[in-house]
């Protein structure tokens, strides 16, 4: 058996045209846009890239866009009085701290200064709360969980009563994956269990689950054997292995790999993630439904 691809890259797109809508539709009714300012500390690569994707992103469906780097120096109180100055202004809906910061600043301070309702990333504890309790008390999902969720929903995957195994505890993906899909509603009501680096016996509980959610870092580390036939197998590592030279541009690139054996694995799996393609592209897009929803939220639409 080969699985279907569940493929990030198509869905983003999806979803981007339906936010691109619902956008012009808000600027014609009510005119206002939603507002996204993402703060960049530093010049670390990759940050500056997820960065720029975010506001390319935020630009292309019509959002206000606010791209505002600061110098690697600038001081936890300078950056609390710049997050200040957005919580107050009336057309930013979402605020995006671009992580990680320098060690001089304590990142947790910062993140929750943010205004819970301009936190789009869903990381500030008031939020993390709300997805705790559930049902409409949810602003914000963190971006990562709420693009697997509608990855899992839209290829058509039951998730009532389904056994959702989740590999890793993080705070960004393990902790809340694992308690969104187990709140009663659409696209969860799932039994839920958590695998973690203290796990006895992890391959037992893999090929239990009828859903399978790996966020682990390790590369490779599901093997094809943990898979139960017919499965979805959603894997959100991305691990760089190596360098190679791409064959469009000649420039290096990273070679990718997912924390599941995925040529094996799909062979076995009823659906599953490719890395790259897969899980990734999700995180912007949802970062940008956040965004949407919280105009909506303070509209009252
Ligand atoms: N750095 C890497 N991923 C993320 C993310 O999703 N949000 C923020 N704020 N920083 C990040």
């Amino acid at each position: 058996m080969t699985a279907k691809l569940i493929l990030g890259t198509e869905i983003r797109e999806q979803i981007l045209a339906e936010v691109a809508d619902e956008v012009k539709q808000i600027k014609a009714n009510h005119g206002v846009v939603p507002g996204l300012v993402t703060i960049l500390v530093g010049e670390n690569p990759a940050s500056i890239s997820y960065v720029t994707l975010k506001i390319e992103t935020a630009h292309r469906l019509g959002f206000k866009e606010v791209q505002d780097s600061q110098k690697v120096d600038i001081t936890e109180a300078q950056l609390l009085g710049l997050i200040d100055k957005y919580n107050k202004d009336d057309s930013i809906h979402g605020i995006l701290v671009q992580l990680p910061l320098p060690k001089h600043i304590d990142e947790k301070k910062v993140l929750n200064a943010i205004d819970p309702d301009k936190d789009v990333d869903g990381f500030h504890p008031v939020n993390v709360g709300r997805l705790m309790i559930g049902g409409s008390e949810v602003k914000f999902p963190p971006c990562t969980p709420a693009g697997i969720q509608e990855m899992i929903v839209r290829s058509g995957v039951e998730t009532k009563g389904a056994e959702v195994v989740v590999v890793g505890r993080s705070n960004i993906v393990g902790k809340p994956i694992a308690n969104m899909m187990l709140q009663k509603g659409k696209g969860a009501n799932s039994t839920v269990t958590i695998v973690h680096t203290a796990t006895k016996n992890l391959d037992f509980h893999c090929k239990r689950a009828d859903i399978l959610i790996v966020a682990a870092g390790v590369p490779g580390l599901v093997k094809p054997e943990w898979i139960k036939p017919g499965a979805c197998v959603i894997d959100v590592g991305v691990n760089r292995v190596g360098e190679k030279v791409s064959e469009k541009t000649g420039k290096k690139i990273a070679i990718l790999r997912g924390d599941v054996d995925f040529d094996a694995a799909k062979e076995i799996a009823g659906s599953i993630t490719p890395v790259p393609g897969g899980v990734g592209p999700m995180t912007i897009t949802m970062l940008m439904k956040n965004t949407l929803n919280s105009l909506k939220f303070k509209l009252g639409i």
